[in-house]
């Protein structure tokens, strides 16, 4: 990417006006304020994001524990896509999870998500599992993905 005028950051509840206006634009399933909030309130929940002149283009959420970490969401708002960020974002919080010691990192998709399936089969994510109509709504299989973040 070869615009650097977006500033990463650490995400709290002080953006969370900002999130749930991110989330309602990218997720037909959006999270509400409320979860959010609680996931705010809790130290092993992450969110990271990129802003551009104070406006939140960007965001990535996960979850913490021991040495593992599970990626829950990652966002680019659709005026801001296929520039690079999502890309970006996600390099940076690997980077972040890395320094913080935490050594494998997971996640789950929807089988129809192509954007996001190049975009983490491109930093070495690889399939470990598929979960058969794992999503409610139109019973969509959930593809499982792994990376491991300190390679021997
Ligand atoms: C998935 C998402 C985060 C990608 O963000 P982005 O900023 O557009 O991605 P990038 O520009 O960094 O592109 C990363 C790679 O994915 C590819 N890509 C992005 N969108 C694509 C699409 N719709 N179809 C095919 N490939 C796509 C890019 O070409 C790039 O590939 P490359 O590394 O070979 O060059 C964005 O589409 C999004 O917010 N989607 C809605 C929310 C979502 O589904 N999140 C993922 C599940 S939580």
């Amino acid at each position: 990417m070869s615009d650097f005028s977006y500033e990463f950051s650490r995400l709290g509840l002080c953006d969370l006006d900002d999130l749930v206006d991110l989330e309602k634009i990218c997720f037909p399933h959006a999270w509400t304020e409320q979860q959010f909030w609680l996931c705010l309130k809790q130290k092993q929940y992450y969110i990271f994001g990129l802003k551009k002149k104070g406006e939140l283009a960007a965001y990535m959420s996960f979850f913490n524990v021991a040495d593992e970490m599970e990626i829950l969401k990652l966002a680019v708002h659709p005026a801001h896509r296929l520039k690079g960020l999502g890309k970006r974002l996600l390099g940076l919080v690997l980077q972040n999870c890395i320094e913080m010691g935490i050594e494998q990192a997971y996640l789950e998709v929807r089988r129809s998500n192509t954007a996001a399936l190049v975009l983490y089969t491109g930093f070495g994510f690889i399939q470990t599992g598929t979960r058969k109509g794992y999503y409610p709504d139109n019973k969509e299989d959930a593809l499982i993905f792994s990376l491991d973040l300190m390679p021997q």
